[in-house]
């Protein structure tokens, strides 16, 4: 496109509709060096390198000049300081500032552990309907002959689930190769401690001591966990040692890069690991998916959606939830927009740091990339990953894959 969107700017640069219109007021009158381009009646930004310079500067501007009297300032509850810590708090403000975002795992501490446990417990309930939850049990089920294959030969299977949630998803898969006798570890790796405490009382319940539970805190953005594995690895037995790693859930459509967890997620594989994963690809209903809160038929923030605001101060008669799919980007959103410029105020031991947020300007709260069951294969060989099975559910909503490493042919 020769021009750029109003709205595309107003999400780009952080500001309100109203700022676009003054800048194009500017560049009419000369003021600023803009190059502006006449469509259908309308007058826009055109879309040039030189115009991009031009915009980054008037929205820094902008900022700093901003009028003190229409400024709405909150500071973050002491209960933030205490949940996050302050590499975490950092990028809570890095991401506010660079990309009008709050990164969703952030959303998994605390209330949003047990928010996330209550939606996946309606979802084991609800008859008739495919979520999530029933896709990659259904999968998990049609697919453990499969797996058995696949782990043929090996006597100690490690099962090592990366963010496990409430844990139900790998119930059925437990108890299968527990029945088999050749469980040797369950490790569950997750960034979020409360939810790492919630799987583990669902499988004291459900296994007792039977099942011994690992759980091990992680960023898998970029933390691996082969340091958990390793004493495994170079024990004697090692070549009767299977790592059988999980990614279910859909977890990697709600990270920036769908890529980022999959990097660490092989660079934690020995060669032999293989990893088991449960998507659901884009179609036309999944592009209208927004059951995410704990009533069920209620379109309103989950727990876990709205928990950084609430910490932050953020309370609701400050923005207005926005539910989405944005065609271009191919993403489904849980956004918020805020009626009022905000500046959110973090204090440390010896500084304070103001993340300032125009008047209708976006924070992301959720998304969900879109893709189909072949890109998001394509997706994982990307990273070096060798499809090894895949199937779809019976409504053809749900995708499971199997992939082990690539093997390299030696050079001679
Ligand atoms: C979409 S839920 C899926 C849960 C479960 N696998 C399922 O199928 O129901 C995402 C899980 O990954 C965890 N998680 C999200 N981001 C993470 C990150 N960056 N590092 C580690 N765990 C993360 C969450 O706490 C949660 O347990």
């Amino acid at each position: 496109m020769p021009y750029f969107k109003h709205s595309e700017l107003v999400t780009q640069y952080h500001v309100a509709l109203k700022t676009v219109y003054n800048w194009i007021d500017a560049a009419k009158q000369g003021k600023v060096d803009l190059e502006l381009l006449e469509h259908g009646g309308r007058t826009y930004i055109a879309n040039k390198q030189s115009n991009v310079v031009v915009l980054r500067q008037l929205a820094q501007e902008g900022k700093k000049y901003r009028n003190a009297r229409f400024q709405k300032v909150v500071a973050p509850k002491p209960e933030f300081y205490d949940l996050y810590n302050r590499q975490q708090i950092l990028d809570i403000m890095t991401n506010l500032r660079t990309h009008g975002e709050i990164p969703r795992q952030y959303g998994y501490f605390n209330g949003g552990a047990d928010g996330w446990d209550v939606v996946m417990r309606r979802h084991e309930q609800e008859e008739g309907l495919t979520n999530i939850l029933k896709g990659t049990q259904e999968l998990i089920h049609i697919n453990l002959g499969a797996i058995d294959r696949l782990i043929e030969g090996y006597s100690k299977i490690n099962i090592v689930d990366v963010g496990p949630g409430n844990g139900i998803p790998v119930r059925e898969l437990l108890e299968h190769v527990m029945e088999r006798g050749v469980l040797h570890r369950y490790i569950a790796v997750d960034i979020s401690k409360e939810m790492l405490r919630i799987a583990e009382r669902n499988l004291r319940e459900w296994f007792g001591d039977a099942l011994p539970f690992e759980g091990y805190v992680r960023d898998v953005t970029y933390e691996r966990f082969s340091d958990v594995l390793v004493d495994d690895l170079l024990d004697r037995g090692a070549d009767q040692t299977l790592n059988l790693i999980l990614f279910l859930g859909d977890t990697p459509v709600n990270f920036r890069s769908f890529s980022d967890p999959l990097r660490t997620i092989y660079g934690s594989m020995d060669g032999k690991a293989l990893l088991v994963c449960t998507n659901k690809p884009d179609t036309e209903t999944s592009r209208r998916y927004f059951e995410f809160s704990a009533t069920a038929n209620r379109s309103e923030l989950s727990p876990g959606h709205r928990l950084v605001l609430d910490l932050m101060n953020v309370s609701d008669d400050l923005y207005k939830a926005e539910m989405g799919f944005d065609e271009r980007r191919m993403m489904r959103y849980v956004r918020v927009r805020l009626n009022t410029a905000l500046t959110i105020r973090f204090r440390f031991e010896n500084s304070m740091h103001d993340v300032n947020l125009e008047k209708d300007s976006t924070i992301l709260l959720l998304r969900v990339w879109h893709n189909s069951a072949l890109g998001l294969i394509d997706e994982y060989q990307r990273v070096g990953l060798k499809l090894l099975q895949s199937s779809m559910t019976k409504d053809r909503n749900y995708l499971l894959t199997i992939f082990g490493m690539e093997e390299t042919e030696t050079l001679i």
